[in-house]
């Protein structure tokens, strides 16, 4: 078996896990403190966004050293000490390349702006006129992917913020200094590595502007991606760890490459084709109902091709870069137990290995935020503004972001219904969600028939049902509007999945030989009468095990 396919992750983003100095900004030593609480939860490893000395203009993501700590996180000693206490509970820790860009305020940068050649080859840089960027391409948080450098007479490429230069990664000298990085942090100790969005750092040789869209064909799952790929895990002796890329925009047969352990690249990958499903037109900045069928598809599609060629997905609904999805796919209302635990059942026994982002197992919702003043995330800002130049009322770009924003999954962790929801003894850089007067850990703990005991119960689950791990996937019913079935096998194991993904009833009908099998888990508690004809409740998830 391969090591991660028994393992859950569970992602924290340290700025909002827990407070543990007072600053309002969570740390290290706030993750070392709950340790016995993700112990508690059953999970195999902790990613933990980055913490790296960074001007924090995309939180961490524009990392201006990999190898230091910012100082508002902790000391290496906290990182060391975090490593130690992870290990001594029987968990690892995954850290988060951010490898196709560094900040501008990166040593290297400053180096290519002060005109030292070899660091300018470290970077996408062009020559050109300050009005004719060197190609039509949309930068992923709006406005140009290009910035002029007046002093230098060049551009630089930016598929990110404007202070998130594109590394080039063409050049072998870039390839060894962030092998150099990988090194550095395996030998602390870590037992994993998330590569941020890694399908985009090899881009194409000649630059051209893009006719049909925003570039992104051009530098998706790009020329030597794979080559640089495999050169990155061999020279650094990553094979053996837990390594999951974060792949924009890509495709299957890309991701068969990346995860099929024959091509010696990562051990799994996300992709994000079924968290765009209320996307209208494909704009995340156009609302639209989710589209359930849809949604089948995708999983069902996703699922069935990555197994007939042996690749191997990262299952997730949530992330810091995504709504919650009680607010998005389930209800916030009298279903929010009920839809969460189905939300969390449908995850967990697709074939895959299973994230959880923090906050998820006690179903905590989106933000809903007021005002823009409320919102810290710089896309957010940005297509607030485009938004609003572009026709939207302030109340409609309002709207789009209190469903789309970023920080829905950014608002401090709900630890219990003290002020600043026990985040925090200060004032937290973002406001928490009002909803922590009810929904949070302390209140979780007490209730046997939670949200959080649910994941623990899944997460157990993986550990003693190999059909889970190690199964093969066969979707069923998915002529049923609403309804995501599927079966798990192994040998003489198996199960039956049944997620009502809707707020009314759901007919289904059973074969006569499912009929015979046991229930092993319910979303809503009790079980409902197994035959033939079944009825499904609302956002009922039924696990039936032969
Ligand atoms: C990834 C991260 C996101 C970040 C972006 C640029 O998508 O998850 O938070 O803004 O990459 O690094």
């Amino acid at each position: 078996m391969a090591s991660f396919h028994d393992k859950v992750v569970y992602q924290i983003y340290p700025k909002s896990f827990y407070d543990f100095d007072g600053d309002g900004i969570g740390d290290l030593r706030g993750v070392r403190a709950k340790l016995d609480y993700l112990q508690s939860l059953g999970i195999d490893l902790i990613w933990l966004t980055p913490f790296f000395v960074s001007p924090q203009r995309d939180n961490g993501y524009d990392v201006a050293d990999y190898c230091r700590v910012d100082p508002r996180f902790g000391t290496m000693v906290d990182v060391e000490a975090l490593i130690d206490d992870a290990r001594d509970r029987g968990m690892g820790i995954m850290l988060d390349m951010v490898f196709n860009h560094t900040s501008t305020a990166h040593e290297w940068f400053q180096r290519a702006l002060a005109g030292e050649k070899k660091y300018q080859e470290y970077y996408i840089f062009r020559n050109g006129t300050p009005d004719t960027p060197p190609t039509n391409w949309v930068s992923k948080f709006g406005g140009s992917a290009w910035e002029y450098v007046p002093a230098l007479g060049k551009w630089y490429l930016h598929l990110f913020d404007v202070t998130q230069a594109d590394l080039n990664w063409d050049n072998p000298a870039v390839r060894e200094e962030l092998k150099s990085v990988i090194r550095f942090w395996k030998r602390k100790g870590v037992q994993g590595f998330r590569f941020d969005v890694v399908n985009l750092i090899s881009k194409p040789a000649q630059f051209c502007d893009d006719t049909e869209g925003d570039g992104r064909r051009f530098y998706t799952d790009g020329p030597h991606v794979h080559a640089y790929l495999r050169e990155l895990v061999a020279d650094t002796g990553i094979a053996d760890l837990v390594t999951v890329g974060e792949m924009s925009s890509t495709t299957i047969e890309n991701c068969v490459l990346y995860s099929n352990p024959a091509e010696r690249e990562l051990s799994m990958c996300f992709n994000f084709h079924h968290l765009k499903i209320d996307y209208r037109g494909g704009d995340k900045w156009q609302l639209m109902p989710p589209d359930l069928e849809k949604l089948k598809r995708l999983l069902c599609r996703w699922q069935t091709e990555m197994q007939a060629q042996n690749g191997w997905n990262a299952t997730f609904w949530c992330n810091h870069d995504q709504p919650r999805i009680v607010s998005r796919l389930g209800d916030e209302g009298v279903y929010r137990k009920r839809s969460a635990k189905m939300l969390a059942t449908a995850i967990h026994l697709l074939r895959g290995t299973p994230y959880v982002y923090q906050g998820e197992e006690i179903g905590m919702t989106n933000a809903h935020y007021t005002s823009i003043e409320q919102y810290a995330d710089v896309e957010s800002r940005n297509y607030y503004r485009i938004l609003c130049e572009s026709g939207s009322t302030p109340a409609e770009a309002l709207a789009v972001l209190a469903a789309r924003s970023r920080d829905n999954g950014r608002t401090p962790m709900q630890w219990s219904d003290a002020p600043h929801a026990g985040f925090s003894t200060g004032t937290p850089w973002l406001a928490p969600s009002d909803t922590y007067r009810t929904i949070h850990v302390a209140e979780a703990c007490a209730d046997p028939d939670s949200i959080l005991h649910y994941y623990k119960t899944l997460i157990a689950l993986r550990k003693r049902l190999p059909v889970i791990a190690e199964g093969e996937i066969a979707f069923y019913g998915m002529e049923i509007p609403g309804l995501l079935g599927y079966y798990r096998t192994l040998g003489d194991d198996a199960l039956l999945v049944l997620c009502n993904l809707t707020g009314d009833t759901l007919a289904v009908s059973l074969p006569a030989e499912q009929t015979r099998w046991q229930v092993l888990l319910d979303s809503c508690g009790d079980a409902p009468a197994i035959g033939e004809r079944l009825t499904l409740r609302p956002y009922e998830a039924l696990v039936l095990q032969k």
